[in-house]
């Protein structure tokens, strides 16, 4: 089937704007497929930790980690994250430390990770739609999407919910070191040469500093 007729809802923003939240109940709702762009960023740093393989010698790897690089999504269920299937094994915790979260930054800016990402992404277009969550895939992986939702909070505010995710996995992280690494990350994300994090021009802007969820889905509905 021609992908062109597979609808697609793009979702980006900064980190702890409410992407995964948001993708993750919107997907439940229309019964429809999950990619979770940071999570597949994540899987491929998760991989090449357990590989010994580093960034530089990514090229001379490359075919050995495509054919060894099979992400799934499950949306799971509201209030707990998406499943990161990976190679038939449930990976979600393990990519989704404070670790992981610094290596894959780095990786997102190098442009031959981004190229090898890209069909990866495009992958998971299919019947009967697709709901990605990004910081690009409005702007550039699906740039053919039917809504692009863009969606921002206050650094604040992002901090708070990203201290209340770690504090009900158990650890307590100081604020001040949250806040500053959310302002390194989205420094990191906004200015990268390749696939900056910005609104794409035919986005909706939604800031969901004060708004829950469920209001935020509201939102997004009345553009469906
Ligand atoms: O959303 P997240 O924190 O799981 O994303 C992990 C990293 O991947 C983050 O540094 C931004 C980067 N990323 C990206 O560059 N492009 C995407 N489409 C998704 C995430």
């Amino acid at each position: 089937m021609n992908n062109q007729t597979i609808p697609v809802i793009t979702i980006d923003g900064p980190s702890g704007a409410g992407k995964g939240t948001i993708a993750q109940m919107l997907a439940l709702d229309l019964k429809w497929n999950i990619l979770d762009s940071g999570a597949l960023y994540r899987t491929l740093a998760y991989f090449m930790l357990q590989q010994h393989i580093e960034l530089k010698d990514f090229e001379e790897n490359m075919l050995f980690i495509k054919n060894n690089f099979k992400v799934k999504f499950d949306p799971g269920t509201i209030g707990e994250p998406v499943k990161v299937i990976f190679n038939n094994d449930d990976i979600t915790k393990k990519v989704r430390t404070e670790d992981i979260a610094k290596k894959t930054s780095d990786l997102a800016t190098d442009p031959l990770i981004r190229e090898f990402i890209r069909p990866c992404q495009r992958d998971f277009m299919v019947q009967p739609g697709l709901v990605a969550d990004g910081r690009d895939m409005g702007t550039v992986i699906f740039n053919d999407a039917k809504l692009k939702i863009f969606l921002t909070a206050s650094i604040e505010e992002r901090a708070k919910r990203r201290q209340s995710q770690l504090k009900r996995q158990g650890s307590e992280v100081n604020m001040r070191l949250l806040l500053q690494e959310l302002e390194e990350r989205d420094k990191k994300d906004k200015e990268r040469k390749h696939s900056p994090l910005k609104p794409a021009d035919d986005s909706v802007i939604i800031d969901t500093s004060n708004i829950d969820p469920v209001g935020v889905i509201k939102a997004i509905k009345k553009f469906l």
